[in-house]
């Protein structure tokens, strides 16, 4: 089957060689073709051009036209940080912290994390599959199309791997890429608090031989926090994770700088998120690493904590990746778009350096370059048009807008 998408108003980020991701300078760069035309051939990107060079049509039996005049085609957005699955929203301590308690003393008094596991522990597999779905669809309509899920709401042997299941249903039952993330050291549960290394235990001796028989997981990721786990303990378990052939993507510097991006790294992170306290020293050791600096402006937005300095990271020749970490505590919100706007008006990046850190460096930050990132032939067809609009400067512009008008994941429409 042949898809073409025809009269392009603009076509953005375009890609003719393979590109890991964009580093510093080049951030500003996104490569765009105007009244252009897209081929998709079964599930991959076959051809793009200028409507100027546009063949025509070879084989009318089995081709679909679609005419785009006036809106835009990018290709989806690529969300690197989710926990996509949870059992229950967590207004309560939305509420709470209107009042004045901070997100750390809700997290203290057994809100939080704790909160939320206790919430997972009574629903089944199969209830917390319809939830996760719908919050799948609600993502998928909004623009993404590439998207990591992490466990870590679960605490239990049992519970981890309950979610891990989940996603793997996901996996099969929906067209987005998903990347499973297994984060079992999410936080201390309560049972474990005077004796915290049985619990670490536990996740290296009884949870990760599972993941490994089923193939639960691609990344293994540690909440590297004051109050949650110290260097030591984020280093012991994730080199358990990669001698099981687990790669790292971490939680760290979200509240405080502890030397957690140092583990990271030492460790081949893929990628180090949050990122929201950063010493001088944090930021030169991600030079020269391969790891992705990922970035969740929607979480400062929610808990009113500061903006990663993304800025300083791209002045320092860094990448920068942005990821929406939609979780009912911190943000409850999975809109790329918005974390788009917010990355803008509070970061201060620009357009194309937005647009750039929510495609081909997101895409890295999920290992998925290969196959997502960019409207570049022989990659996934999974892109979106947009509503008839301006520019693409736009969509961070009209914050709060769905732009998003008509999606495709591997080559077929959405409904
Ligand atoms: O990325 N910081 C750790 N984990 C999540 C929030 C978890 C929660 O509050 O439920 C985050 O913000
Ligand atoms: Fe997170």
């Amino acid at each position: 089957m042949i898809t073409i998408i025809k009269n392009i108003k603009c076509l953005v980020q375009v890609a003719y060689k393979q590109q890991e991701k964009k580093v510093g300078v080049e951030m500003s760069d996104l490569p765009v073709i105007e009244n252009a035309y897209l081929e998709i051939e079964d599930d991959r990107i076959k051809s793009f051009g200028s409507m100027d060079d546009w063949q025509g049509v070879a084989d009318w039996t089995r081709t679909e036209v679609l005419d785009a005049e006036g809106k835009m085609v990018f290709p989806s957005w690529c969300d690197s940080h989710t926990h996509l699955v949870f059992a229950a929203t967590r207004e309560g301590e939305f509420v709470d912290r209107i009042n004045g308690m901070t997100y750390e003393e809700i997290a203290l008094k057994g809100g939080g994390i704790l909160n939320s596991a206790g919430k997972l522990h009574a629903l089944s597999e199969e209830e917390l599959f319809k939830s996760a779905s719908d919050r799948l669809m609600q993502v998928i309509k909004m623009g993404t199309g590439a998207i990591e899920i992490k466990s870590g709401y679960g605490l239990s042997v049992e519970d981890e791997i309950k979610i891990l299941r989940v996603v793997k249903r996901l996996q099969d039952s929906f067209p987005i890429a998903i990347k499973p993330t297994f984060l079992g050291a999410h936080a201390i549960p309560k049972k474990y608090k005077e004796n915290r290394t049985d619990y670490i235990d536990l996740i290296i001796n009884e949870m990760l031989p599972i993941i490994k028989d089923e193939s639960l997981a691609d990344f293994i990721d540690v909440f590297c926090e004051t109050n949650y786990f110290t260097p030591e303990e984020t280093d012991r378990i994730l080199k358990a994770g990669v001698a099981i052939g687990l790669v790292p993507k971490i939680h760290v510097n979200q509240f405080t700088s502890i030397g957690g991006i140092q583990v990271g790294i030492d460790n081949g992170a893929l990628s180090v998120d949050h990122l929201e306290i950063m010493k001088p020293k944090d930021i030169e050791d991600l030079k020269g690493s391969n790891t992705m600096p990922t970035v969740l402006p929607s979480c400062s937005f929610f808990l009113g904590i500061p903006y990663a300095p993304a800025k300083e990271l791209i002045a320092a020749n860094l990448p920068v990746a942005l990821a929406t970490d939609f979780n009912p505590g911190s943000t409850p919100s999975g809109n790329m778009n918005f974390v788009i706007s917010l990355a803008c008006i509070k970061m201060k990046l620009t357009p194309e350096e937005a647009i750039n850190a929510a495609t081909i460096n997101g895409a890295y930050a999920m290992n998925l370059q290969k196959e997502c990132g960019t409207i570049q032939v022989g990659k996934l067809a999974n892109f979106f048009i947009t509503k008839k609009m301006p520019s693409y400067s736009y969509i961070p512009y009209s914050f709060g807008e769905n732009p998003v008008e008509q999606v495709f994941l591997k080559g077929k429409k959405i409904n």
